[in-house]
């Protein structure tokens, strides 16, 4: 089409949303899908935040804010990337957004000049290669595998990076394998990065209070000190806080960075709404026991679909230690004819398989770039997970027969 820019026109649309979407059509055509593709808690945002947020309406907090964020906000990000991470940032050094998203948008236009690269390990969540097209960056996968737990191994991450190489992206937990670093994968990965002056890191850490057992978070900026000043923070309430539509994230970064990207922020949305600003406040500040709810909720749920997935032949996953996410296998799968006389190729195929005769919408590994996997979201109700896996695997049974 003559209107689209060329930038658009390499850029893909999120096949988390579109696999989303394309379940709840399914489902106003009146066929009954279990959705496994969200990417988002089922729980109700916590009924002490979402009253702040009806306070801050009923205040009349309804006007336009400083395009950072309000004052006690910032206050409460730097209160908490001391209390959790270690992490001392002023209050200038904080900017909040909508939605952790628009800040790694906003880093990447306010850094990258045309072709410059970002490398990120994947498989990666799918805005990565995205939004770097978009802003004129040039994506550079860094393939991970099974065998290494899909933690990014320095050796691979030095080969990634030259001259121009500008941002390493990491996220930990990750969407979508759940795989989270410890402090030793990160200092092994700061030992790289110190050859390379140049190149600045962004920690999305937007899962962080999303790991079970015995493993701890860990984020670069405090495992490295000496790499704080090239290093952006990223973090937010949606995926911790079960406040994914009120839209906010926030970052703490080197002030130069943060100041460029506010100057995006302010020439774009201006700000996140100030009500969810309010809110978001109550939620760094307030109670945060039900967070040890969430925690063992979806790690009940993350126990038993690892069961289930692994007791379905062809399929295969390890037991991820973060996020809401089962990163499953379906390489052994591919290649056969379903009943219906459709030969599947890929993940994308399979997925689509599942949708159809399973009633379960997953998303294929090739839109985190990882062919021959499917993402399994444990975000649901354990009776919904139930269903969902009994119904994948009558469906991969059936599959099996007809190839028998
Ligand atoms: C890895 C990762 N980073 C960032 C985000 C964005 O979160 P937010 O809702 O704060 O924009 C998501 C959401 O799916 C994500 O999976």
């Amino acid at each position: 089409m003559g209107i689209l820019s060329s930038k658009l026109s390499a850029v893909k649309p999120s096949q988390t949303k579109a696999m989303t979407e394309l379940a709840e059509s399914m489902r106003a055509a009146g066929k009954t899908i279990i959705t496994l593709s969200q990417g988002e808690p089922d729980f109700d945002t916590p009924e002490h935040i979402a009253k702040a947020g009806i306070a801050a309406i009923q205040a009349g907090k309804t006007r336009y804010t400083s395009v950072a964020g309000i004052a006690p906000l910032r206050e409460a990000i730097v209160e908490k990337f001391r209390r959790e991470n270690n992490l001392t940032y002023t209050a200038e050094q904080i900017t909040v957004g909508c939605g952790a998203k628009q800040l790694l948008f906003s880093a990447l236009m306010a850094t990258l000049d045309e072709g410059d690269e970002v490398v990120f390990p994947t498989p990666c969540w799918v805005s990565y290669p995205e939004m770097v097209k978009l802003n004129g960056g040039v994506p550079v996968a860094i393939p991970t595998s099974v065998g290494n737990g899909f933690i990014l191994q320095p050796d691979d991450l030095r080969a990634a990076l030259n001259d121009n190489s500008k941002w390493l992206m990491l996220n930990s937990p990750s969407n979508p394998t759940g795989a989270v670093y410890s402090a030793s994968d990160l200092q092994a990965l700061a030992e790289v990065l110190r050859d390379f002056p140049k190149v600045w890191i962004l920690s999305d850490d937007i899962y962080e209070h999303l790991v079970y057992g015995d493993v701890e978070f860990a984020t670069m900026a405090a495992v490295a000190p000496d790499l704080a000043d090239r290093t952006l923070t990223v973090n937010g309430v949606s995926k911790s806080y079960a406040m994914t539509g009120w839209r906010v994230g926030y970052a703490g970064g080197p002030l130069e960075l943060i100041k460029a990207m506010n100057t995006v922020q302010g020439q774009s949305t201006s700000h996140t709404c100030s009500i969810s600003q309010h809110a978001s406040v109550t939620a760094l500040t307030g109670d945060q026991s039900f967070m040890n709810e969430f925690r063992s909720a979806f790690k009940a749920r993350r126990d038993a679909m690892v069961t289930s997935i692994n007791a379905v032949p062809g399929l295969s996953c390890d037991t991820p230690d973060g996020a809401f996410y089962v990163f499953a296998d379906c390489r052994e799968l591919l290649g056969n004819v379903t009943p219906g006389g459709k030969r599947l190729e890929t993940d994308m195929d399979f997925a689509m398989y599942l949708m159809e005769v399973a009633g379960v919408a997953v998303v294929p590994g090739s839109g985190f770039l990882a062919d021959g996997f499917i993402r399994i979201s444990y975000a649901a109700s354990e009776m919904e997970l139930a269903s969902a896996c009994d119904a994948i695997h009558a469906a991969v049974t059936q599959l099996i027969d007809a190839n028998a």
